[in-house]
């Protein structure tokens, strides 16, 4: 009976962590979009959005285009310094708050709820947004080497600019923001204290 007891609880254990795992659709290599020179004409930060939540396919491509895998070797379509691939990728939806996970293109939730107010911050309109997707920079992955602090910043540049380029090719509205609860997210999240939010962006479909 005991077995029986710790069996069904290891069955319900195992289904809440594959419940929580979410794979996302193959990224769509071709997707219909602007030309690259089109893209920068395009470009502009958007404050206005319309409700309607991310289909399945647009979160993927958007994902994939922000840090996604684009080679076997596990090198991620943003550069990082040295290839530490010290970025994180929060999604912070209606529902919850997941973490991309490059390697096998999928979310992991790490938070129920609501929580886009804490990465709206003093700025509203930021939660009027179906995604907010948070950057967070992992500054121990240098180690010791302090000059290289700086190269956090800017590989979360990256993924923010290629988030931007990519909304603007597909059609989508988003902003580069740095203004968060930075403090509140890094609670909510259980960062570590060499993980810190760096940028983040609400994106939706033009309102
Ligand atoms: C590092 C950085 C931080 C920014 N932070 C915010 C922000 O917290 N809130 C916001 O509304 N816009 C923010 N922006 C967007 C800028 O205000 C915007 O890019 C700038 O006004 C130029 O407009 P454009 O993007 O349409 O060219 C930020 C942009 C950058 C590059």
């Amino acid at each position: 009976m005991k077995n029986l007891v710790l069996l069904t609880a290891a069955v319900l254990m195992g289904i809440t962590a594959f419940a929580q795992t979410t794979q996302l659709p193959q990224p769509n290599m071709q997707r219909k979009t602007l030309t690259v020179m089109e893209t920068f004409q395009q470009r502009k930060s958007v404050r206005e959005y319309s409700a309607t939540p991310l289909s399945d396919q647009d979160l993927s491509d958007l994902l994939w285009a922000a840090q996604g895998q684009n080679r076997p070797d596990g090198h991620l379509t943003a550069p990082t310094a040295m290839n530490r691939q010290e970025i994180s990728l929060y999604v912070f939806t209606a529902k919850g708050v997941s973490l991309y996970d490059p390697k096998s293109h999928s979310l992991k939730q790490v938070a129920e709820g609501d929580h886009r107010d804490m990465v709206a911050s003093r700025q509203d309109f930021a939660k009027t947004a179906p995604v907010c997707l948070v950057t967070v920079g992992d500054f121990g992955k240098f180690g010791s080497i302090n000059e290289y602090a700086a190269m956090v910043a800017v590989d979360a540049g990256i993924v923010t600019q290629n988030i931007d380029l990519f909304c603007a090719a597909a059609g989508l509205a988003t902003v580069p923001r740095a203004t968060m609860d930075v403090q509140g997210i890094r609670s909510l999240l259980g960062l570590g204290e060499n993980q810190v939010p760096i940028m983040n962006n609400p994106v939706g479909y033009i309102k």
